[in-house]
């Protein structure tokens, strides 16, 4: 990736910082010629850049002999903390294979340091050549990480830590005084991955598990889906059946719902019931993931992968092993040895695996991504190819589905690309042989929104935000009944609905006002309005990043305006240069920045980040509202303080011309926190208190 000084946007971001830096370089380096010096650098920049990029950060720069990378600045990912300290891991790898393998005399002693940080920074362009880069605390206690580093180790931050979620065995280490920080920073040594980090409970409050709660009618719904597309086994289980031909038809049902709302939790549970009913009961599941979205079949591929136990990092001997073994179990009765080759051949080009059982000593990742390319080029619309692929798939679900009840996940469809879609929806509508299988798709709303058909192929169930009552917070946390009523009310309250936004605001709280036994309800108040949890702050960040650029601009400037807000106010604030993200040289047209900020209004209430409601008083005032506060809360916490002045100036200009004493206070507010955001842009003001 590299900065294009025009393209990225000057904000306030939630980011993880990494630094690592060589050590032993400048004594190797007096040893050997500077030719020598030069190429070793060349090659350990190579494979370290490349490490970093592999995990989606992006390289800031390189001091000497170390580098200073980002995430979660220029974009946001979903889980860009842990791609970070992924990234750490495997620099300290790539360097020390890279270092022995190189042949050049003493390389072997280079190590290196690492340290990670995540909190807000500023991201923008400093310097006479307007390098795009980010500056605050974060990334000086990163740096500072890094030196107590020792070498070979990663060190991460505690905010590190906590937006890791305990995905990584860690080491508590002395804390340590850091430039820009009055209270000592706390690191911690990373020891490990762990790959399930739910079993382990290392982390203490950062794997507080809820119950599911109100999800009994959803729950059912599922349960008679199961029953009609399985009748022979409802009730006892036990027997396999002998399937009567006719009416047999896959079922498919969606579960569409917001981020958070809980889709995955719901499947996961439901899934758990029925593997703890019989093992008549097969599940095989897949999701769609945002870096293969583009990639023909990528779902379909996973699927194949988890069918047969293959891992990511299983070399190709394994995989191999893995998959025609799998083949021998489900290939019984009467078909033919060649239809088998046949079915193996297409299966092996979805799975990306057709390859690489000539080179045995590869990864199967690797021989993945490879084939996944030459896939995507040899890729073209021709029937017959599709017809095989659909031919293949159908038959290893039939054999799958011979004696047992198949059920397929397909989660995160938002995600999904096109081909596995096609492919999906053809198992589904075909009237060829039919199958009998239950599908349950996982899917946000926007999904829908942008496939309405799959409102035919599926049958749809839409998770609602739960009403989280005191009763029902304390039966989803139920160490929490030591809190008042009134405290456990307030942080359902806060949480609008959403189990995820829930989860995240008593993690935080556990960390802050919130400690075993001691409550202090005023300070949990007080966290409760001020603060956005860092790993809500982060996904929503990522949702951000994702919309379009109309669609962010849009969301933005109506955030200036408040939770609720009108299309005149947000197109006032839009004319006051400069448009988030856009060059204050450049002076747009007001009616191309009316057009700009309509379509980007429309676009959020596509992504389902706004609504529009009607029955506004005013003229130019289209009325919409964010669908939730913390959308309202981060998208305005992306905005440099020095735009909020003229925003909040022009948004009050705008209601002043209202005769309407609600908009005459509302206008009042909008001038003070110009003022605010004025003073703060100028340091008067502590730059600790944050503005909502
Ligand atoms: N009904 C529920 N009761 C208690 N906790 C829940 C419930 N539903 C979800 N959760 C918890 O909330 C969090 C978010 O849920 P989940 O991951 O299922 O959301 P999702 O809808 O799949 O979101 P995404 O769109 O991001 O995939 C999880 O920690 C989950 O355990
Ligand atoms: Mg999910």
């Amino acid at each position: 990736m590299s900065a294009n000084p025009l393209i990225f946007p000057e904000e306030r971001r939630l980011a993880t910082v990494l630094f690592a830096d060589v050590q032993g370089f400048t004594a190797l380096a007096e040893q050997l010629d500077f030719e020598t010096v030069s190429d070793l650098i060349k090659g350990i920049w190579e494979r370290l850049d490349k490490a970093i990029e592999n995990h989606t950060g992006f390289i800031d720069k390189h001091l000497g002999d170390g580098v200073m990378a980002i995430w979660g600045a220029p974009f946001a990912g979903e889980n860009d903390a842990e791609q970070a300290v992924l990234a750490g891991l495997d620099l300290i790898k790539a360097l020390d294979e890279y270092c022995e393998s190189s042949g050049i005399r003493g390389a072997e002693k280079l190590k290196l340091r690492v340290g990670v940080n995540t909190g807000q920074v500023f991201a923008g362009y400093v310097g006479t050549r307007r390098e795009y880069t980010v500056l605050g605390d974060t990334v000086n206690v990163a740096s500072r990480l890094e030196q107590i580093a020792e070498a070979g180790t990663v060190v991460i931050g505690e905010n590190t830590l906590r937006m890791v979620a305990g995905g990584f065995r860690v080491h508590r280490l002395e804390p340590t005084a850091a430039k820009g920080k009055t209270e000592l920073v706390q690191p911690y040594r990373v020891e490990g991955r762990l790959l399930f980090p739910a079993v382990d409970q290392g982390q203490g409050s950062d794997l507080i598990i809820s119950k599911m709660v109100g999800r009994e009618d959803e729950f059912n719904k599922l349960k008679l889906i199961y029953d009609r597309c399985f009748p022979h086994t409802t009730g006892s289980f036990a027997e396999p059946r002998s399937a009567p031909k006719q009416g047999i038809k896959p079922a498919m049902v969606i579960l569409n719902g917001d981020v958070g709302i809980g889709k995955t939790r719901l499947s996961a549970e439901f899934i758990n019931f029925l593997v703890n009913l019989s093992d008549i009961n097969v599940i095989i599941s897949t999701r769609g993931l945002v870096k293969t979205s583009k990639e023909p079949f990528s779902m379909w591929r996973l699927l194949l992968l988890n069918c047969f136990g293959i891992l990511d990092d299983d070399p190709a001997q394994a995989s191999h092993k893995k998959w025609t073994q799998g083949f021998e179990r489900i290939w019984i009765g009467d078909d033919t040895q060649a239809e088998k080759t046949e079915v193996m051949l297409q299966l092996g080009k979805v799975a990306g695996l057709s390859d690489s059982w000539n080179n045995p000593d590869t990864g199967i990742e690797q021989e993945l991504s490879e084939s996944a390319s030459s896939f995507k080029e040899n890729y073209t619309d021709d029937d017959k190819y599709l017809q095989g692929i659909f031919c293949a798939i159908h038959k290893l679900l039939s054999l799958l589905g011979k004696n047992r009840n198949l059920i397929l996940l397909f989660d995160d469809l938002q995600f999904a690309d096109r081909e596995s879609l096609q492919l999906l929806a053809s198992i589904i509508t075909t009237d060829k042989t039919p199958i009998r299988i239950m599908i349950i798709g996982g899917a946000r709303p926007e999904f829908l929104k942008t496939n309405t058909q799959w409102h035919n192929i599926a049958r749809v169930i839409n998770l609602n935000p739960l009403d989280l009552t005191t009763e029902m917070v304390s039966r989803a946390y139920p160490h929490l009944r030591i809190l008042p009523e009134s405290l456990l009310n307030e942080i359902g309250q806060h949480a609008e609905g959403n189990p995820y936004f829930l989860g995240e605001i008593i993690k935080s709280l556990l960390k802050g006002s919130l400690h075993e036994n001691i409550v202090d309800p005023q300070a949990v108040r007080e966290q409760l309005s001020s603060q956005i949890p860092e790993p809500l702050r982060a996904t929503l960040q990522a949702r951000m990043d994702n919309l379009s650029r109309e669609a962010r601009t849009a969301a933005l400037l109506a955030s200036v305006v408040g939770r609720v807000f009108w299309v005149g106010a947000v197109l006032a604030a839009a004319r006051s240069t400069p448009l988030p993200g856009a060059t204050p040289l450049i002076k747009v047209p007001e009616t191309v920045i009316d057009r700009f900020i309509q379509g980007g209004l429309r676009q959020m209430v596509l992504a389902d980040l706004a609504f529009p409601r009607s029955g506004s008083k005013f003229s130019d005032g289209q009325e919409y509202f964010f669908k939730n506060s913390y959308l309202r809360d981060v998208a305005y916490s992306l905005i440099p303080n020095r735009n909020r002045v003229q925003y909040h100036k022009a948004v009050a200009e705008w209601m002043t011309q209202f005769d309407d004493s609600a908009f005459q206070s509302m206008a009042r507010e909008h001038e003070h926190k110009a003022e605010t955001s004025a003073k703060i842009s100028l340091g008067d003001l502590s730059k600790t208190k944050p503005q909502k």
